[in-house]
C-alpha cells in the first residue's frame, strides 16, 4: 500500500508541473467519473484541460493525441504501454487494467503493479483518486471514487467493497461524502417505484418476482406494504426499515424454498452507498444509479453530458442524463429479452449469442453481465455476448467469482483470441472484452472456448 501511495505521489508531482493537460479517459462509467475527478482537481490548481472519451487506446486513437505536451490517461492506458513513449509527451497514467508491454517515460499508476486486483480492489476512478488526493485537500472527490468503482461492479464480488476501494470508502464516510449501509442490492433505491425496484432487480432469480410484474404486487400486497402515500408512488428510500426488512426477508424465503443455495440467497443483501451531497430522490443519491446514469450517457455518444455532470452541472446536463437513463434502462430490458428469446450456444467451456445489430455493441456487455438470472444460461460458464460494431465484431465476456478461483482470466484468453484472428481485446479476470474482424466470430469462439478450458483444468 505505501508504495502504491509514492507512485501516486509521483504521478501527481509530474502532473502538477503542467500547465495544461489532455484528459483521455474511457467511454464508460467508471472512465467518466474518473475525467470529472481529475478535471475537478485541476480546476483548483488552476491546470487548463481539455477531455477526450474514448471507446479503446488504439493506434489510431493515439496517432490524434499528438498534438499535447502532457496527457493524463484514465481508466485506460495500462493496455497499451508499448505505445506511450512515442507520443512525444508527458503520459501520465491512472488505470486498473490488467498492464501489457513496457514504457520507460510514462508515469504509471495501477494496482496490478502493486499486488492488488484491478477488477475488485481498485477503479480507475479511485487509482485517479489517489493521485489527486496526493496533490492535497481532494478528499471531497472520493464520492466520484466510489460511483466509479460501482459502475465497474467492484462491490458485487464480495457484497461490499474492498482491498483500496474500502480504505477510500472509510475516508469518503469520515469526510460525510458518502455513507455505506447494507440493504437489498437492486437497482434504483432512489427513483423506482418498489414493485418496479423488485421486478427488475438481476442480482439474483427470485422466483415470481423477477421479471413478473404480477407475481411482485402480489407478494407486496401479501406482505401488506402500501404501494402509493398521497397519489405517488412509493420508493425503496421511502419506506420505513421494518418494512424493507420485511420484503427482504420474504424475497429469501422465497429463493430458499425454491432449493436456491442459502450462499446464493445471501447476496440480495450488499453495500450500498448514498452520496450525501446529492439530493435525495434524484439518480445521483445512489452510486450505483449515478452509475448507471453516467453509463447512459457515454455508451450513447453522449459522453460529454456525463462528464458535465461529473464536473457538477446538476440543471441542463442532469435532465438530459436522466432522459438518457430512462432510455437505457428500456434498451437494456430489450436487451436481456433478446437474449430470452434467442437463448444462447453452448460450447463446452462458454456459453454465447450473438445479438448481430439487435443490441448496441456498446451495451452488449452491460446485457451479458445481467443475464445470468435469465433461464437457460448456465450459471457456471462464462457468457459472451456478441455484437456487430462498426469497427468489426464486438465480444463482452463475463465470468464467475468460482471460475476466477479456478484460474479463469478472461482479460488474457480474450486478448490471446482476438490477436489470433486479427483483433485485440483486454480488460480484467472476471470481465473483457474484445473486437475481431467480421467474419472470424466462430473461429474466434472456438479457440477461446479452448483457452478458457485450458485455464479452469
Ligand atoms: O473498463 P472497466 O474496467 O471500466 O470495466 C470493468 C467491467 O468489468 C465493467 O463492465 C463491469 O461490469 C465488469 N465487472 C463484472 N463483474 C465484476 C467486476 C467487473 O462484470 N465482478
Ligand atoms: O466492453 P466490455 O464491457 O465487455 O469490457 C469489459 C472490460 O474489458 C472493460 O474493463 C474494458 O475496458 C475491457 N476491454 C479491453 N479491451 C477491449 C475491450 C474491452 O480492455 N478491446
Ligand atoms: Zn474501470
Amino acid at each position: 500500500m505505501e508504495r502504491l501511495l509514492e507512485r501516486a505521489r509521483e504521478c501527481a508531482e509530474a502532473l502538477q508541473k503542467q500547465d495544461e493537460v489532455l484528459v483521455v479517459s474511457h467511454v464508460d462509467a467508471d472512465g467518466l467519473a474518473s475525467a470529472g475527478l481529475v478535471c475537478r482537481g485541476l480546476d483548483k490548481l488552476n491546470i487548463g484541460y481539455r477531455v477526450r472519451i474514448v471507446k479503446q487506446l488504439d493506434v489510431a486513437a493515439l496517432g490524434a493525441l499528438s498534438d499535447a505536451d502532457a496527457i493524463v490517461f484514465t481508466d485506460l492506458g495500462s493496455g497499451h504501454l508499448d505505445l506511450m513513449d512515442s507520443l512525444g509527451a508527458t503520459c501520465i497514467i491512472a488505470d486498473h487494467h490488467q498492464p501489457t508491454g513496457r514504457s520507460k517515460t510514462a508515469f504509471h499508476l495501477n494496482p496490478h503493479l502493486f499486488g492488488f486486483n484491478g477488477a475488485t480492489d481498485l477503479s480507475g476512478s479511485g487509482t485517479a483518486y489517489l493521485m489527486m488526493r496526493a496533490l492535497g485537500s481532494n478528499e471531497e472527490l472520493s464520492d466520484l471514487a466510489i460511483v466509479g468503482a460501482v459502475g465497474d461492479l467492484q462491490h458485487i464480488r464480495e457484497g461490499g467493497l474492498r482491498g483500496v476501494n474500502k480504505l477510500i470508502l472509510q475516508e469518503a464516510e469520515k469526510n460525510r461524502t458518502v455513507a455505506a449501509e447494507r440493504d437489498l442490492q437492486a437497482f434504483g433505491r432512489q427513483t423506482r417505484p418498489i414493485h418496479k425496484l423488485l421486478e427488475y432487480a438481476s442480482n439474483i432469480y427470485v422466483p415470481g418476482v423477477t421479471g413478473n410484474s404480477e407475481g411482485t404486487l402480489r407478494l407486496l400486497r401479501q406482505l401488506d406494504i402500501q404501494l402509493k402515500k398521497d397519489g405517488r408512488w412509493r420508493r425503496w428510500i421511502d419506506l420505513s426499515s421494518g418494512e424493507r426488512r420485511k420484503i427482504i426477508s420474504a424475497l429469501m424465503q422465497r429463493c430458499l424454498s425454491y432449493g436456491i443455495a442459502p450462499q446464493k440467497v445471501q447476496r440480495l443483501v450488499g453495500e450500498v452507498y448514498t452520496l450525501l451531497g446529492e439530493a435525495e430522490g434524484t439518480a445521483l443519491r445512489d452510486a450505483s444509479e449515478f452509475s448507471t446514469l453516467l453509463n447512459a450517457t457515454a455508451r450513447y455518444g453522449f459522453e460529454d453530458i456525463g462528464v458535465e455532470v461529473c464536473l457538477g452541472d446538476r440543471a441542463e446536463s442532469y435532465t438530459k442524463a436522466y432522459e438518457l437513463l430512462l432510455m437505457h434502462r428500456e434498451n437494456l430490458v430489450k436487451g436481456i429479452n433478446f437474449v430470452k428469446q434467442t437463448g444462447v450456444t453452448r460450447l463446452s467451456n462458454l456459453q454465447y449469442f450473438h445479438a448481430g445489430d439487435q443490441i448496441r455493441d456498446t451495451i452488449v456487455g452491460i446485457v451479458a453481465g445481467m443475464c445470468k438470472s435469465v433461464a437457460g444460461i448456465d450459471g457456471r460458464l462464462p457468457i459472451i455476448g456478441l455484437a456487430n460494431a462498426e469497427d468489426g465484431v464486438k465480444a463482452s465476456a463475463r465470468g464467475t467469482q468460482e471460475l476466477v478461483e479456478r484460474r479463469l482470466n478472461l482479460a488474457k484468453a480474450m486478448s490471446e483470441a482476438a490477436i489470433s484472428v486479427g483483433g485485440a481485446g483486454g480488460g480484467h479476470d472476471i470481465a473483457a472484452g474484445a473486437t475481431v474482424p467480421y467474419g472470424r466470430e466462430e473461429e474466434f469462439l472456438v479457440f477461446l472456448n479452448k483457452l478458457i478450458g485450458e485455464q479452469v483444468s
